[in-house]
């Protein structure tokens, strides 16, 4: 027997500002399945994440909806760990980074980098919105791209040709913050010397422990030189402030992945209280003998191959064991398409669909390579209906039904065929091995070719025959223990797929399943009913999914961090005139206005757009116009209203309209006044 491994892994910390969608999910599937295989087995692992609550895009996206970033990343953190356990993705702590964890270790970490002479200050000119009073990310820069002339570009990279440039030459660049053009400002920022660690580097990466693929885009990125990384951003930026540096702020990625510690520390804290004792340091001291693996997907190689583990080594802390990088998810073979409904969010599957689908059909396709996988959705209706419900659970279903009524639920002294009982337990070192070196699509297939065999024991004695046969009932006890016994293995060697399955058959055959006990047939052992495990998925699960995810336009508030009110955009794509005259604009009169508690610039309004007591002349409408109105000034005015907007909602309740205000913002934000001759439900013309 070897002995016990210490484990810690990770999987990379979603945005605190979306949704967790099917995307995502690859890793933390991957991941949790990995965590649950180590446990299965015997070791010590460990499994912490938490949301990545820092950046630009969680500021300006709180902005925008009116509330703080305390509380989009609080409100976020509820949705994605409900989506998570939902998906029974088992972390043992999820966490966030803006916490004291982890304002500690950035801190600390950075100081140690300083004192070691890592860090350099540099002045550099960075693009400024002169209105918005802010310095500019890459990203919230749009123009027209300089190689191909298409419009509405990101200042890094054209989606239209894949140039890469730098914002400086985009053909009349603007904000997307507030549509100014920008300007260039001075600005001091801190660097992390990145090529101090060179040396160090390229020896980590030739040790394995990433994958060859990263590896060979590695040497590029030395051949290239390594470039020195800018650590810091300028007030006003949502995350922590550096050390000896009043107005900067570290960048994001600086202390994102120190959220993996900081977790990890949390998580020792806490059951250090509850007298189970974990040490940080034996997972984090630059001598730790512990293992520490990263799942992270390809788009965010280089901050963990590189920065992180330069980081971790200037700061004296360990680095990973090993980076396991995995591709990107397409489905029906392209990039996720919210016009095509294949843009799934995790909630919406869930709505439609059992999460251990999505588990095993993810399971069945991933390699350990960072190829790209693809959700088919015909396809995975057929894989799990005829592996999971047509071959697995089909064993233990057509044996059980005998045991119980005609055996008391009783299984038999002996198995009829040890031999074949065995084969399928030698199959298990080989399954374990490809679950170990994350070779899911091969552990998957071995395991249905066990099923197989099972499968084809059972047609070949038929049970149901010799059960209507006089003399051979014995024989029929048999053959299902048998079938029970196979149905058992095979239902251990998937516990970390499906550990909800798992669970109900623990239940139906009364056992613990379990990696280390399997060599044990299951004999003289009484069992419980059977219910049915997991039924088949029906296509119109899947269209009804497709159908719910389908959005008209390329994005929503919920998923876009710029658009919105903030964004006094340049004007938008042209419309026609049929689509201005489908804009149903009405009077409507303010009947009753409330502040909404959490949100710092949401009146709720209660609107009357006329037509007497019908319930539809009263609209609920969630307006960012507290920065100009109390509730009492605006009882009683009138309003415009767009009065046929598709009820939206949000994060407080669902608007049911939309009033315009016209004016620079702030204070001066108008709506009309109650004046002669307009009443509520007049079409404005
Ligand atoms: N916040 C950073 C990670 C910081 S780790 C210290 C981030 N967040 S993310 O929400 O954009 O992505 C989280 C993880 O999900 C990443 O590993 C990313 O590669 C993965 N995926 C996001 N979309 C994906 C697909 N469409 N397909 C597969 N994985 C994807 O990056
Ligand atoms: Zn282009």
């Amino acid at each position: 027997m070897t002995s016990k491994r210490n484990i810690l892994v990770t999987s990379a910390l979603p945005y605190a500002n979306g949704p967790i969608h099917l995307g995502h999910l690859v890793e933390y599937i991957q991941t949790d399945i990995w965590a649950r295989f180590q446990r299965l087995r015997g070791n010590n692992c460990y499994y912490v994440c938490a949301d990545d609550a820092h950046g630009t895009p969680i500021m300006l996206r709180a902005r925008q909806d009116g509330i703080t970033p305390e509380e989009l990343i609080a409100a976020t953190k509820k949705q994605h760990e409900a989506d998570f356990a939902d998906f029974l993705i088992n972390f043992d702590n999820y966490y966030t980074t803006h916490s004291d964890e982890n304002r500690e270790f950035a801190s600390s970490i950075y100081l140690k980098l300083r004192e070691q002479g890592h860090i350099q200050t540099r002045t550099i000119k960075q693009a400024y919105d002169p209105e918005a009073e802010m310095f500019l990310p890459d990203r919230f820069i749009k123009g027209t791209c300089p190689k191909c002339g298409a419009q509405d570009q990101y200042g890094d990279n054209c989606e239209v040709c894949s140039a890469t440039y730098d914002p400086t030459e985009l053909i009349n660049p603007v904000s997307a913050v507030s549509g100014a053009a920008p300007v260039e400002k001075d600005s001091e920022q801190y660097f992390f010397k990145l090529s101090d660690f060179s040396g160090m580097l390229q020896e980590w990466l030739k040790q394995g422990h990433v994958q060859s693929e990263i590896a060979n885009k590695l040497s590029e990125w030395f051949e290239e030189g390594l470039q020195d990384w800018d650590i810091s951003r300028n007030a006003p930026y949502w995350g922590f402030e550096i050390p000896d540096a009043p107005g900067k702020y570290f960048y994001v990625w600086m202390d994102a992945p120190m959220g993996y510690m900081a977790s990890f520390k949390n998580l020792c804290d806490q059951k250090n209280k509850t007298g189970t004792s974990i040490n940080f340091d034996d997972y984090w001291a630059a001598d730790s003998s512990n293992e520490l693996y990263h799942f992270i997907g390809k788009d965010i190689a280089r901050f963990h191959v590189l920065f992180w583990p330069a980081v971790l080594d200037g700061a004296g802390y360990r680095k990973p064991t090993a980076v396991f990088c995995h591709g990107f998810l397409t489905v029906n073979g392209q990039k996720m398409s919210k016009s095509r409904g294949t843009f799934i969010r995790a909630r919406t599957y869930l709505e439609h669909l059992n999460p251990e689908y999505l588990r095993y059909y993810y399971t069945a396709k991933l390699s350990s390579g960072v190829d790209d996988i693809d959700l088919n959705l015909e396809d995975f209706m057929q894989r799990v209906n005829s592996d999971l419900v047509g071959k697995v659970v089909n064993i233990a279903s057509r044996c059980a039904g005998f045991i119980t009524k005609k055996f008391d639920n009783q299984l038999s002294a002996e198995l009829p065929e040890p031999q074949l009982y065995n084969e399928i337990v030698a199959a298990g070192e080989q399954i374990a091995s490809y679950y170990e070196n994350r070779e899911y699509s091969k552990a998957v297939r071995e395991i249905m070719a066990q099923a197989d065999k099972a499968n084809v024991y059972i047609d070949e004695n038929k049970p149901w025959v010799l059960a209507r046969t006089p003399g051979r009932e014995d024989e029929v006890q048999k053959i299902c223990t048998q079938g029970l016994n196979m149905f058992r293995l095979l239902m251990t060697y998937l516990k970390p797929i499906l550990p909800a399955t798992a669970k109900k058959s623990e239940t139906f055959l009364n056992i613990e399943l379990d990696w280390a006990s399997i060599n044990q047939p299951l004999l003289s052992h009484t069992i419980n009913k059977f219910k049915p495990l997991l039924t088949r998925i029906e296509k119109e699960q899947i269209e009804a999914m497709t159908h719910d995810s389908i959005e008209k336009t390329g994005s929503t508030p919920a998923d876009s961090s710029i658009s919105g009110p903030l964004a006094a955009d340049p004007v938008a794509a042209e419309i026609s005139f049929d689509d201005f005259a489908r804009v149903d604009l009405r009077i409507a009169r303010i009947v009753k206005a409330e502040n909404v508690e959490g949100a710092d610039k949401l009146l709720q309004l209660t609107l009357d757009i006329g037509g007497g007591s019908d319930d539809k002349s009263t609209r609920n409408v969630f307006a960012g116009i507290k920065s100009a109105y109390s509730p009492e000034d605006l009882e009683g005015k009138l309003t415009v209203m767009v009065a046929n907007l598709a009820p939206r909602k949000m994060r407080f309740g669902i608007s049911e309209g939309m009033v315009l205000a016209a004016g620079p913002g702030g204070k001066d934000l108008f709506i009309l006044n109650p004046d002669e001759g307009a009443e509520p439900g007049m079409k404005v013309k």
